[in-house]
C-alpha cells in the first residue's frame, strides 16, 4: 500500500521481514500516527497477534508465518511454538492455516524465511486477484458499503473487500463507500477509512447502527471480509456483520463476502461450530482508557459474528466469484 510518511507517499505492507527481524505496522496507532514495530523472537509476535497490533484475518496468518520462521531460525521447539502461535486468537482461520503450512514446510527442511515470505506474498497475489474478480461488480456511481477493516493493513497489501475497491477506482470508476464505524475497537473509523484516505477513494464513516437507514435509502452493494468460513458457506466475521446481512436481504441488497482459500475451513461444518472470541468487558465501557458506563454495569463483547450462508449472494475468492454451494466443489 502506498501511504503518506510525512510529505512523500511510501511503500509499506503491514508485515514483513527485515534484517532478521519481524517488522509490522502497529495498527493500534492509527489513524494519528504511522509507527512501525519489530520483533525478533515468535513470542512477541505471538503476542502482537494477541494484543491486536496486527490485526485482520490474512494478516494475522502472515505474521503467523512469520512468528515460524523466527521459531526455526532461533533453534526453538517447532510444535510447542506453533501451539503457542496458535493459541493468540480463536477465530480467524489463516491463523491456524498459516501455521501449519509453515510447520509443513520447516520440518521438510525449507528455508524460513523464503517460505514465510512466499506464504506474504501469496497472499499479497491472492487479494490482487480478489480484485480483479470483483471489480466488475462495483458500477460507476455505485454506492457500496462495508465494514471493520478488509484492507491492506488486514491482509499484507490491497486487501479483500477493498481489493475490488481499488481495482474499481483504477478503472476509473466513481462510485461511494459507506464505512461503518465498527464499535469497539474502531477498525472501519480507525482503519478502513485511514486507508480509503490513502487511496483516494470518496467515503464516509457511518455510525454502526445507521447502515440499516442507509440501505433503506439506496446501497447498491456490500462487500465484507471474512475471519472463517465454514463448509457450508457460513461465516464468522466482525461483530455487526450479520446485523448488515440481514438488513440487506430486507431490502434486497447484494451481499458479497471477499476472502482468500486460506480463510475457509473445510473441517468446521457450519457456522455454529466457529469459536466466537470474547474479548475484555472494558473495550465496551471504556474509551481511551476513561469508564464511561455506569459503575455497576457489566458489558458483553464477542469479537465477531456468524452470518448464514443463506444470506451471502457471493463469495468473492482468488478463484472468482462462488455462490456458498459452490465453494466445497472449487476450493477444496
Ligand atoms: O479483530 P480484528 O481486528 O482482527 O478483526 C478482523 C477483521 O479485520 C475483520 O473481521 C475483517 O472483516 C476480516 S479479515 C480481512
Amino acid at each position: 500500500m502506498k501511504v503518506r510518511c510525512s510529505s512523500e507517499k511510501k511503500d509499506v505492507r503491514a508485515v514483513w521481514f527485515e534484517d532478521g527481524d519481524v517488522r509490522m505496522i502497529d495498527q493500534r496507532k492509527l489513524p494519528r500516527n504511522l509507527e512501525f514495530v519489530s520483533f525478533d523472537n515468535y513470542v512477541d509476535v505471538a503476542e502482537a497477534i494477541k494484543n491486536m497490533t496486527v490485526r485482520g484475518a490474512p494478516s494475522i496468518g502472515a505474521s503467523a508465518a512469520y512468528a515460524m520462521c523466527l521459531a526455526s531460525l532461533k533453534g526453538a521447539d517447532l510444535k510447542r511454538a506453533a501451539e503457542e502461535i496458535k493459541s493468540a486468537r480463536p477465530t480467524a482461520n489463516d491463523l491456524f492455516y498459516a501455521v501449519d503450512w509453515m510447520y509443513g514446510l520447516l520440518i521438510d527442511g525449507e528455508d524460513p524465511v523464503k517460505a514465510a515470505d512466499a506464504y506474504a506474498q501469496s497472499m499479497v497475489d491472492k487479494c490482487t486477484a480478489i480484485g480483479k474478480y470483483g471489480e466488475p461488480l462495483i458500477k460507476d456511481g455505485a454506492k457500496v458499503m462495508t465494514h471493520c477493516n478488509a484492507g491492506a493493513l488486514a491482509t499484507v497489501d490491497v486487501g479483500t473487500a477493498l481489493a475490488p475497491m481499488r481495482a474499481a477506482r483504477d478503472a476509473g470508476k466513481d462510485f461511494f463507500v459507506y464505512v461503518s464505524e465498527t464499535r469497539p475497537r474502531l477498525q472501519g473509523m480507525q482503519l478502513t477509512a485511514w486507508e480509503l484516505v490513502q487511496e483516494d477513494i470518496g467515503h464516509s464513516i457511518i455510525p454502526d447502527g445507521a447502515s440499516a437507514h442507509y440501505m433503506s435509502k439506496g446501497v447498491d452493494l456490500i462487500i465484507t471480509g471474512a475471519d472463517r468460513i465454514a463448509a457450508n458457506g457460513d461465516f464468522a466475521n466482525k461483530i455487526g456483520t450479520l446485523d448488515k446481512a440481514i438488513v440487506a436481504k430486507h431490502y434486497g441488497i447484494p451481499f458479497y463476502v471477499a476472502a482468500p482459500v486460506s480463510t475457509f475451513d473445510f473441517s468446521t461444518k457450519t457456522g455454529k461450530d466457529i469459536v466466537i472470541e470474547e474479548r475484555s468487558e472494558k473495550e465496551v465501557t471504556e474509551i481511551c482508557g476513561c469508564r464511561i458506563a455506569p459503575e455497576g454495569s457489566k458489558a458483553l463483547n464477542p469479537a465477531f459474528d456468524v452470518t448464514e450462508a443463506e444470506m451471502v449472494t457471493g463469495f468473492i475468492t482468488e478463484e472468482g466469484i462462488l455462490k456458498p454451494s459452490e465453494i466445497k466443489k472449487v476450493l477444496r
